[in-house]
């Protein structure tokens, strides 16, 4: 590791992600030598305090990165796609928080407590997986390791800032609204984009990204696609269901496994679980613990509870995972692929 630290560009650092991101640096006392703060053109300008030094955002153009070494992109897929090449071809490394590179099979797909090595094989751009895909396959893969695994189906209860800071505005401002007896125009959630949009507030929608012709939504194909590519299992069979809720941050999910092996016990799952990394299990239906979003915002790691086994089939489990989307989801799993790179001296 470099004495001072590195030069780290944080792309997108005036939005939900990017805040996040800047709040995780700090926390974990990232070793950065010079920060680079980069938005568009509508937020350069604005002052953002880090480490108790003020920063000025600036516009994000190819000649940004000139000497950085670690970017971090969270400022959608296009400027993703015009800048990360720009990013690399200046000798940066980039993780990139957005769905532009997370398929290619040039670009290792990262969650450090499940595939962490594949960092090894990065030419450049690494990418940071879809949010409710990080936090499942964390659970996931112990039951994997240990008991083998052949089919997944989950159902998502995700919160609004996943969408972005403007759909935390549009959740809040409707809510207001409603309970003032006023009228409302919804403008961003299900897809900012997309021809119609649904109220939110005191509501659940069934769609988070646009369809595609199989039926499936494509946050619901980035669970099933990405989820294979990170546990590098392309014969897992997956199906997702992706739902909006009316909440802040946190994303939940339903999720029901079945391990290869048979006559596993609830339990044995619980003490495996209890025993990884990046995992914080909350179950006891005794006392009415179970993970809920609104306990799990501010912190890293991935709640599960209400494991149990399936009533039909010896080797079907049913588990609840819940995790900050933002944290796990987002910024600190970037962080944490930063740094991975600095442990594994691939920066
Ligand atoms: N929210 C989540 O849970 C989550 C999780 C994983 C991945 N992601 C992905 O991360 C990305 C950002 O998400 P977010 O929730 O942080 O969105 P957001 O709150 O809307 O923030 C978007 C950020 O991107 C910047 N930006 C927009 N257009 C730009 C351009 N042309 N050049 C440079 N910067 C530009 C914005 O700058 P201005 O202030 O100038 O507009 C802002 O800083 C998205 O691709 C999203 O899919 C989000």
């Amino acid at each position: 590791m470099e004495a001072r630290g590195y030069h780290v560009a944080v792309v997108g650092a005036t939005g939900a992600v990017g805040q996040q991101m800047l709040n995780t640096l700090e926390k974990r006392n990232f070793p950065i030598s010079k920060l680079t703060l980069l938005s568009s053109e509508r937020s350069a300008g604005k002052k953002v305090t880090f480490r108790d030094v003020e920063y000025t955002v600036q516009t994000a153009t190819p000649d940004s990165f000139e000497g950085v070494q670690i970017a971090l992109f969270s400022a959608g897929g296009s400027v993703s796609k015009e800048l990360a090449p720009e990013a690399v071809k200046r000798g940066a490394i980039v993780v990139d928080n957005t769905s532009a590179y997370r398929m290619d099979e040039n670009v290792p797909l990262v969650v450090p407590e499940v595939n962490e090595d594949a960092l090894k094989d990065h030419k450049g751009i690494i990418a940071n997986p879809n949010c409710s895909t990080i936090q499942m396959v964390v659970a996931l893969e112990p039951l994997r390791k240990q008991f083998g695994l052949n089919k997944v189906i989950v159902s998502t209860y995700q919160a609004v800032s996943g969408a972005g800071a403007a759909a935390i505005n549009e959740l809040k401002e409707q809510s207001q609204s409603i309970l003032n007896g006023e009228s409302f125009s919804p403008e961003i959630l299900p897809v900012k984009g997309d021809e119609k949009h649904y109220q939110i507030a005191f509501n659940a929608i069934p769609q988070i990204d646009k369809f595609q012709d199989n039926g499936f939504t494509f946050e619901e194909m980035k669970m099933i696609n990405e989820t294979k590519k990170i546990m590098n299992m392309s014969d897992l069979h997956v199906a997702a269901t992706c739902v909006r809720l009316p909440v802040e941050t946190g994303h939940s999910e339903s999720v029901y496994v079945e391990v290869d092996e048979l006559n596993v016990s609830a339990d044995q799952v619980k003490e495996l679980l209890k025993e990884s990394d990046g995992i914080t299990l909350q179950d006891d239906p005794s006392q009415q613990i179970y993970p809920m979003p609104a306990d799990c915002v501010g912190k890293n790691d991935v709640f599960v509870g209400r494991i149990r086994k399936d009533l039909d089939r010896d080797n079907g489990f049913h588990m609840w995972i819940v995790s900050d989307n933002l944290l796990k989801g987002a910024a600190w799993n970037s962080v944490q692929i930063a740094e991975s790179l600095v442990k594994l001296q691939l920066v």
